[in-house]
């Protein structure tokens, strides 16, 4: 049997080696869960193999506007205090993408937009209110970029398989100034590690990197929710057509699983 000592014991040298590890390291390894809960996503998984329709991207990324406008704003603020921040590449940013894919797809598919939801403002207030807090902010940065130059890819991949994606309504997974991704990658690592942080804020980067995870499932979850309530209305203007595939079997999954 484990006495109360060996279970202190266990503890501290957890903690010990804990601290030892590198933080991207950590991220990775410590956000693993939370990566196979956001893969697995009801709307993500519906979205990815055609049983819903370009309009259900076109939702997501009309609340990623949000996201990424909160994420490089503060990115901004922080380069203003601090300029040797190797890690907020302005390559990176995506706001300005997802504005031009949003007027494409609009034209496309019909869909003007829903306006922005609570789970989207939240996110986005989050990020914000991160200004000063530079890991917990980091957190979110690696969250969404490093995802969108890992499995970001094979999501356009999937929505090109399945509704036609012509490269103007792609510019979202388009890095221009980043010529290899997984170089790219390896330096972002190599950048987050080299951080001075104590291990109290490594910490707060490691907890943040969980709620960031949190966040994208909490507003994967609200888009499944609000393209199911509107499923009829889009089938019936035909937007949901645009590219689309059946939207039915969809669409009662994402309503059972709300
Ligand atoms: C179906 C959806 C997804 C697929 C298929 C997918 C797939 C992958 C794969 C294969 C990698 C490893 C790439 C590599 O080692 O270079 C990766 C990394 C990553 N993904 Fe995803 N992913 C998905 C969704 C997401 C989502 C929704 C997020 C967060 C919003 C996310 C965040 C990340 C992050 C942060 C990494 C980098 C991990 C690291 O190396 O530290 N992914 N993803």
């Amino acid at each position: 049997m484990t006495s109360r000592s060996d279970a202190r014991r266990a503890t501290a040298i957890a903690e010990h080696d804990r601290d030892d590890v590198p933080l991207s390291v950590r991220l990775r390894t410590e956000t693993s869960e939370a990566h196979a809960r956001a893969e697995q996503s009801t709307f993500l998984a519906d979205l990815m193999h055609g049983r819903l329709g370009l309009v259900a991207w076109q939702l997501l990324l009309e609340q990623l506007g949000a996201v990424y406008g909160a994420l490089e704003t503060t990115a901004g603020r922080i380069r203003e205090n601090d300029p040797s921040n190797a890690l907020l590449s302005v390559e990176l940013n995506r706001a300005e993408a997802i504005r031009d894919d949003l007027a494409a797809l609009r034209g496309r598919t019909g869909f003007a937009g829903v306006g922005l939801l609570p789970s989207a403002r939240d996110y986005a207030e989050r990020i914000l209110s991160h200004e000063r807090r530079i890991p917990r902010y980091l957190a979110h940065h690696y969250t969404r970029y490093l995802g969108d130059l890992s499995g970001g890819q094979a999501i356009r991949v999937h929505l090109d398989r399945q509704y036609g994606l012509p490269r103007e309504q792609a510019a979202f997974f388009r890095f221009e100034g980043i010529r290899r991704a997984p170089v790219f990658k390896d330096a972002y690592r190599s950048a987050l590690d080299a951080l001075p942080l104590s291990p109290a804020d490594a910490d707060a980067a490691v907890e943040e990197a969980g709620i960031a995870f949190d966040c994208n499932l909490e507003l994967f979850d609200e888009c499944g929710q609000v393209f199911a309530s509107l499923a009829p209305r889009i089938r019936a203007s035909g937007a949901a057509d645009a590219g689309g595939g059946p939207l039915s079997s969809a669409v009662a999954r994402v309503r059972a699983a709300a």
